[in-house]
């Protein structure tokens, strides 16, 4: 589809430099990879060419001599002549930019894009120098809010159609156009609709002026007065890559760094916006001990240290147990991990917080898949969480493929998701029923026979996780089971939180140990152990669930959270919020004191992003380097020292002393992360980051598609749990401009089942399982199935709710 065409080479001659070319590339783009620059602000290289500006203007030879074209929109052709500085390109180039600059206000001085511009680099490099026109501009009201993160100032706008096409064609939301007609053309939002889209950031990014500027960085600084670094977003693990901004030693900005392997040049609005929770003053900076006042007072990092060492030191290993790690760096994991195993002896420890998947399905599983392979895909099979929800950016990959790329998209979901109106079939299911559409699927029977003959046509791309967290788990390693038997399938485990993959890859589960090892390969553990210089824990090492049962029996005597918040995270609130009132000793490595840090007895304040560097693996199992930009606050600093001086008070030692060791150690003893280096990552082959390889053999997946243990009746409600972009969590919470696009929590069923229940929408209704209850106001959602209720996970308290599969329903009170 294309590629094959855009292999084959033509010679193009440019101002007289012959170059070779990618045959039916366009002429705008093949000029700048030769390293000729057009001038252009409606042309950008992820979105279909409009020709509205005019400022590609060049001469290109034709049958009757050199003609004027736009270079975005000609595709090049083999013995094409083009002149890009002739006196009739230049004369028709200070034409447009006057044109422009005719209602353009002079607003450069105050202006948010000043300094960065491509209208102001652009009048100065092919502009006239001054303008004939002395009438007087048209004016709007400005700025005004088009949403609670963007604003939009019409008159600086030069109507290039940038970001009306990004929003409709790239991010599916189309709620920015243009009205009117001729002189009082305007780009503007719906009347009493505002731009709320997960992606408006982008349109930000991608205006060649500052007529749509983002709340959260205007008037904060000035490009010049600007510190840069790339890295890696980390608030999910589709990993985008971002320019990371600071002035000040305050991060202000990013800026989407375009990765041909993962975001092409965009983010989410949780990814670019939610630095402002790095500088929040509630940040923790200073160790906190818990007196026996049930108060936290401020500690020195000695006495701190000392005080978990001696209660380390006083426990028995086994009772010793760790959550966390999939929120800092791979360098972090790896010292978490080790600390356990090695310093502390025990095998309890767990990345995941009962809201994932089987870590053995999640690095064990083969044939892999990674992003790129979304762009050859003929078929897309979608059974897992809502994309647009919980890893945007993979949302737009999965879209274009949809959309663009001919890719026949079969979703399969308990209620409406984001990529609906681009699939070719979709299978709505009332949670619980997902093994039973499985085995009709896998059949063909009835009417997903249309279904079953789209994913007929290989490669086919298997993009499988959790569609909600009420139901069985195993699901996805039944879907996977089914997926690999397409024909050219490659299978992308969908994990969500920002390094959790990273977390697993380097031990921090039960079940594996560093570099993708299972826990039961003997040889494995006996070179990990050589290399460790220490014997590893022996007997079956609990996970998440079984970490917190035994919490809440009374079977720990110290609980160690890595940027772990189970009180919030874990399906089960009560159960964790249980499980840490009953555990003796608690120490929270954290940012924040969250609703499980506040229950430890000892907070130690570490790093967050932008603050240290590493590296981290996203969901393709993709290693990429995050940096560091500004300092952390107070006497706050990176796990792995902090676990490295702990490790010292109980004379042992994790050989970290930085995290470039770490890394470097990570690439000795973990077999998948041989050869990867901070060099090839930062200069190398890796700049748009290293896919870490999978299991060798394929292995066979172990669960058949499983019932639910609980069958609820046609008339009992099912719970559709799952998680929303805007949750309660802190990075949103400590961000004032997310926090306010947090929706309001609700329960949501189908109007048939309202009615049916007697209830009407906003009515406060009881929702109650079997682990917990939460009251909610009814709101109505046609496209669940009847019998399900929905509720998004982790706002306003729902965490509470539990995640049992059977749930009732009844007006409050
Ligand atoms: Fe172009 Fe910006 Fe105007 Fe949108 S607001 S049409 S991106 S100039
Ligand atoms: Fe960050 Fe994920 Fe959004 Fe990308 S999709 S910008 S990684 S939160
Ligand atoms: Fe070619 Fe705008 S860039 S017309």
């Amino acid at each position: 589809r294309g590629s094959a065409r855009l292999a084959e080479r033509v010679t193009i001659t440019v101002d007289g430099k012959e170059m070779s070319v990618p045959a039916g590339s366009l002429l705008i783009e093949a000029a700048q990879d030769e390293g000729v620059y057009i001038p252009r602000f409606c042309w950008h290289k992820r979105m279909k060419p409009v020709g509205m500006c005019r400022m590609c203007l060049v001469e290109v030879e034709g049958p009757r001599g050199m003609l004027l074209t736009t270079a975005c929109t000609m595709r090049v052709n083999d013995g094409m002549q083009v002149d890009t500085q002739s006196d009739v390109v230049k004369k028709a180039q200070e034409g447009v930019l006057e044109f422009l600059l005719i209602n353009h206000p002079l607003d450069c001085p105050v202006c948010d894009r000043g300094g960065e511009c491509p209208l102001q680099d652009q009048t100065m490099a092919y502009g006239p120098g001054e303008s004939r026109f002395v009438e007087e501009k048209r004016h709007f009201e400005k700025p005004i809010d088009i949403s609670e993160l963007v604003k939009l100032d019409r008159e600086r706008c030069i109507l290039c159609a940038r970001c009306t096409r990004f929003s409709d064609e790239i991010s599916g939301d189309p709620l920015i156009e243009f009205v009117d007609r001729g002189y009082g053309t305007q780009v503007l939002t719906f009347p009493d609709e505002p731009f709320a889209s997960y992606f408006s950031g982008n349109t930000v990014q991608i205006c060649p002026v500052g007529a749509l500027t983002a709340t959260p960085y205007r008037f904060r600084a000035r490009p010049w007065d600007l510190e840069a670094v790339e890295s890696t977003c980390q608030q999910c693990s589709v990993g985008c890559r971002v320019s990371l901004q600071s002035s000040q030693n305050t991060i202000v900005r990013l800026n989407a760094v375009d990765n041909d392997a993962t975001n092409h040049g965009w983010l989410c609005d949780k990814g670019r916006f939610s630095f402002e929770y790095l500088s929040s003053p509630h940040r923790v900076g200073t160790p906190l001990v818990k007196g026996a006042d049930g108060e936290f007072a401020e500690a020195t990092w000695g006495d701190a240290i000392g005080l978990v060492a001696d209660r380390l030191r006083d426990a028995d290993d086994t009772r010793v147990a760790a959550l966390g790690g999939a929120r800092g760096t791979n360098e972090d994991a790896y010292a978490f991990g080790k600390f356990m195993r090695t310093v502390v002896g025990s095998p309890h420890l767990d990345a995941q917080l009962g809201d994932g998947l089987d870590p053995q399905l999640v690095v064990g599983v083969t044939p892999r898949a990674t992003i790129p392979d979304l762009e050859t895909a003929r078929a897309i099979l979608l059974w897992g969480p809502d994309l647009k929800e919980e890893l945007p950016v993979l949302y737009l990959r999965v879209r274009r493929a949809a959309q663009e790329l001919g890719a026949k998209l079969v979703v399969v979901h308990p209620r409406r998701t984001g990529l609906d109106d681009v699939a070719a079939h979709k299978i709505t299911y009332r949670p619980g029923q997902g093994p039973a559409v499985l085995r009709r699927l896998a059949a063909g029977e009835g009417e997903l026979a249309e279904a079953r003959a789209a994913l007929a046509d290989g490669p086919v791309v298997a993009l499988v996780g959790r569609p909600g967290l009420a139901e069985d788990p195993r699901l996805a390693e039944a879907v996977a089971a089914f997926a690999a038997g397409l024909p050219d399938a490659g299978i992308m485990p969908l994990e969500r939180r920002g390094n959790v993959v990273g977390a697993l890859d380097m031990g921090l589960s039960p079940s594996l140990l560093p570099g993708r090892v299972a826990i039961d390969d003997a040889a494995g553990r006996a070179a990990l152990a050589e290399a460790w210089g220490a014997d590893l824990p022996e007997g079956d090492g609990l996970g998440a669930a079984g970490i917190l049962a035994a919490a809440e029996a009374g079977d720990l005597d110290v609980l160690l959270l890595l940027g772990a918040d189970p009180a919030d995270d874990y399906p089960q609130g009560n159960v964790a919020d249980a499980a840490l009132a009953r555990t003796p000793f608690v120490v929270a490595f954290d940012l924040f004191l969250t609703d499980s840090s506040r229950q430890a007895d000892v907070v130690l304040p570490v790093s967050g992003f932008g603050e240290s560097e590493g590296t981290v693996t996203n969901v393709e199992g993709r290693v990429q380097k995050v940096n560091r930009l500004v300092p952390a606050p107070g006497a706050a600093r990176p796990a792995w020292s902090v676990l490295e001086d702990v490790a010292a008070r109980l004379g042992a030692s994790l050989g970290a002393v930085s995290a470039e060791a770490l890394s470097k150690e990570i690439a000795e003893v973990a077999p998948a992360y041989g050869g990867i280096s901070w060099d090839l990552l930062d200069f190398g082959d890796g700049r748009e980051g290293v896919v870490v390889p999978g299991p060798e053999a394929t292995q066979p997946l172990q669960h058949a598609p499983a019932d639910p243990a609980v069958q609820p009746s046609a008339r009992d409600l099912v719970l559709h749990l799952a998680r929303v972009l805007y949750d309660d969590g802190v990075h949103v919470r400590f961000g004032p401009s997310l926090a306010r696009v947090v929706p309001v929590a609700a329960a949501y069923v189908h109007p048939n089942d309202a009615t049916r229940l007697g209830l009407t929408a906003g009515t406060l209704v009881t929702v109650a399982g079997d682990r917990g209850e939460i009251d909610l106001p009814l709101g109505l959602d046609e496209s669940l199935a009847p019998g399900t209720v929905y509720v998004p996970f982790n706002l306003d308290e729902t965490s509470e709710l539990g995640n049992a599969l059977a749930v009732t329903l009844e007006a409050a009170g």
